[in-house]
């Protein structure tokens, strides 16, 4: 076999975390984005494999990637990459000496760990890998320190395929690489709900809060907007990247802490419990601008010269929550009230209005360039590209799904603003080809099984 030999020192080893797989490729491309530099992709990338080679600019972008990153655990300089250890040791043997002195010096301490996808390596095996490197392929003249204040950290790293397949004897790819930066893993225990002083039953995971406000390219000082704010787990994320802060809400109750309690063992709200006590609760309460009670429905609230520099959304699905605007119809319902004893009526707000509402609301309040992230809940049987609306002032960057179940997913759709609008009516500028939710709602089929699938339904014929 004839083993093709590179030079690698521009090419990066990224091992992703086993979580959430949908969105590390949009996260990397949102953060090189915000700090302006571009990833080189292989076209040959496995979804499946948490590791992944990319090309960049310098270690330093290295760097400014896993100063945000959630969904990569950490960053590697990519020593060489093979189908075998064979081809492996091959390579690491031919690398320029003017690469590997640095690091392998009488000066520097150094330790090699063993990492696996889809099967454990025992001790003696790790060991084994190690000596082979040490005493036939690579001189290492420091100190070994297995402790993690080493100066050098190496790494094999073996893949065995998809998690859930049987793995084969031995790895179909591996990796060595020099351990740069870990990514900012940490943050998802920082922000655990668990610990979180107010909470409901919708309030959005950590670590998909921090992937929203990446994919919304949030930077210090910007002023970010969430019109159906909840508990504020968004906005937590943006004023954790800088942002400041304002939500609306059309819950009431919420938003001033009444009614009953969603934490476990708890029966009411306390008065603290607040999305202000949630920022303060991490040193973050000087983001705060401020939370609204009001419906998203009404823009006509907001002074027309407001800029945002993100729009983030995490809208009711029907689900949890009922979706409502303010309104009078028949079928009226209403459960929250207001300080003055007035009860506003409140009518059904389908998903298709309130997504058109906020493209309408992000077309004249977002500032040119400025990211609008959303949520949008489907049926995954029934769901086409063609069921995101599109709008001529905004560019389609990401669309990533997040199953929940067989059934149905979320997906996360990111748009940038690429042009103002012109004048005041943007209704025109907006085009949903083929609407998801134009014959049954999202709850309805959610809940009544009799609303068969478009697809399912044909079948039954
Ligand atoms: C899925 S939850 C948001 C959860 C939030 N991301 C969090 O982490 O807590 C949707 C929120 O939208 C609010 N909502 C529903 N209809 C609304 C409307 N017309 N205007 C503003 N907020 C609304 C609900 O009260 C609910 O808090």
């Amino acid at each position: 076999m004839v083993t093709k030999i590179k030079m690698e020192h521009s090419n990066f080893l990224l091992r992703f975390a086993h979580e959430h797989l949908n969105f590390r490729i949009p996260e990397i491309l949102s953060i090189a984005g915000i700090f302006g530099f571009n990833i080189n992709i292989g076209e040959e990338y496995d979804i499946k494999s948490p590791y992944l080679v990319v090309e960049l600019p310098s270690e330093l972008c290295a760097r400014q990637l896993m100063s945000r990153a959630v969904t990569v655990r950490s960053a590697y300089e990519l020593w060489a990459e093979d189908v075998s250890y064979h081809g492996l040791f091959e390579k690491l043997r031919c690398l320029p000496r003017s690469l590997t002195d640095r690091f392998t010096n009488a000066n520097a301490s150094y330790r090699v760990l063993v990492d696996s996808f889809n099967k454990q390596i025992c001790l003696h095996d790790r060991i084994a890998r190690v000596e082979t490197l040490l005493t036939d392929v690579l001189p290492f003249n420091g100190r070994m320190d297995l402790s993690a204040t080493c100066d050098n950290t190496f790494c094999f790293m073996e893949y065995y395929g998809p998690q859930g397949t049987v793995p084969s004897d031995n790895p179909s790819m591996v990796f060595f690489g020099r351990w740069l930066v870990d990514g900012q893993r940490e943050m998802v225990s920082k922000y655990q709900l668990q610990r979180r002083n107010f909470i409901g039953n919708t309030s959005m995971d950590p670590m998909l809060s921090m992937i929203i406000s990446n994919m919304a390219s949030v930077k210090d000082s910007d002023l970010v907007f969430d019109p159906f704010v909840g508990t504020g787990s968004l906005l937590v994320a943006c004023a954790h990247h800088g942002a400041y802060i304002v939500g609306t809400d059309i819950d009431y109750n919420l938003l001033l802490g009444i009614g009953k309690s969603s934490r476990a063992g708890q029966k009411w709200r306390k008065k603290d419990e607040t999305i202000f006590n949630n920022l303060q609760q991490y040193g973050l309460g000087c983001r705060y601008i401020d939370i609204l009670v009001a419906d998203a429905s009404q823009s006509h609230i907001w002074r027309p010269q407001m800029l945002f520099d993100a729009i983030v959304a995490d809208p009711p699905y029907g689900i949890r929550e009922p979706t409502q605007k303010l309104g009078s119809r028949k079928e009226t319902s209403s459960s929250s009230s207001s300080c003055d004893g007035h009860i506003p009526a409140k009518t059904a707000y389908s998903m298709t209005e309130i997504i058109f509402d906020l493209l309408h609301f992000a077309a004249k309040y977002l500032t040119v360039n400025g990211h609008l992230v959303y949520w949008i809940p489907v049926h995954r049987e029934d769901y086409k590209p063609s069921n995101i609306p599109q709008h001529e002032c905004f560019e389609l960057i990401a669309n990533s799904e997040q199953i929940l179940n067989s059934r149905i997913s979320r997906r996360l759709i990111t748009m940038k603003k690429v042009k103002q609008l012109d004048g005041e009516e943007n209704g025109d500028l907006l085009h949903l080809e083929d609407d998801h939710y134009a014959e049954v709602s999202f709850r309805d089929r959610y809940f009544r099984p009799q609303f068969k699938s478009k697809r399912s339904a044909s079948s039954d014929l």
